[in-house]
């Protein structure tokens, strides 16, 4: 379905100070036009932009994130906060599209500050592109609460991807290339299913139990999982002693 004409965006930017800020701020000076969607945060580098950040504005129904530092090599600040903010954006995408957000949604740009006409460009498309998408949750055709299940489950095991991503999802080069490799690889796929998208149906699942379900059916239904994943699932949370499975029954084997 097509957007309402008289659709206006929010976009949630976060912005590096020393560089995409700067590149706003010119753009303003300068007088170049681009679409007022833009609700700015300032950070003193993209790295600081935490998965919790991006999770949270859409929770609170952004229609767009939008995260902009300084050119790959120009950070100021060591190890180079870039790459980081480059390596969340891969993971925060991967985990919007398991948990049904567009991932298109997010965008990532380096925009340096003598660059506010580039900042313009950057903005108007990414502002054609999410109206094109439409409101949060029109484009993913699933109610915002639905969504917002998710982004609350995502944003309670934040910590714990933070310790996969050091841990697991370390990229050897850090080059543009380098990261594009490493999340293109055969052996990331099983990898980010094993240690992030288990953990966050299993959480989801808590969730779902949490909320009155009591019926491995009727969670599967909830949260448009495959029942036979939900059995494995509850399984393992069996094994793990976190709930209590009886005559098809499910329940939470300590009050959480
Ligand atoms: Fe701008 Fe790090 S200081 S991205």
């Amino acid at each position: 379905m097509a957007p309402p004409s008289d659709f206006k965006p929010i976009i949630v930017g976060f912005l590096c100070n020393w560089c995409c800020y700067g590149g706003a701020d010119l753009a303003g000076v300068s007088r170049f036009q681009y679409p007022p969607y833009l609700r700015v945060i300032r950070l003193m580098c993209s790295g600081r932009v935490d998965l919790e950040f991006i999770f949270r504005a859409f929770a609170k129904k952004a229609d767009g994130v939008f995260i902009g530092g300084c050119h790959l090599g120009d950070c100021h600040y060591n190890p180079e906060g870039n790459y980081d903010a480059l390596g969340n954006s891969y993971v925060a995408k991967r985990i919007l599209e398991n948990i049904g957000v567009n991932p298109d949604r997010l965008r990532l740009e380096w925009v340096s500050a003598g660059e506010g006409i580039r900042f313009a460009e950057v903005m108007t498309e990414f502002g054609a592109k999410i109206k094109a998408l439409g409101p949060f949750g029109s484009s993913e055709g699933r109610e915002v609460a639905e969504l917002q299940d998710g982004l609350q489950a995502a944003t309670e095991l934040v910590p714990y991807f933070k310790l996969v991503e050091r841990e697991r999802f370390r990229v050897p080069k850090r080059t543009e290339a380098g990261y594009q490799e490493f999340f293109s690889r055969p052996d990331y796929e099983p990898l980010f299913k094993e240690l992030i998208v288990d953990k966050l149906s299993m959480g989801r699942i808590m969730g779902a139990l949490r909320a009155g379900l009591a019926s491995p059916e009727a969670i599967a239904q909830k949260l448009r999982f495959d029942p036979a994943e939900v059995a494995r699932h509850l399984q393992l949370l069996s094994q793990q002693g976190m709930v209590r499975l009886n005559s098809g029954q499910v329940e939470l084997a300590m009050a959480a």
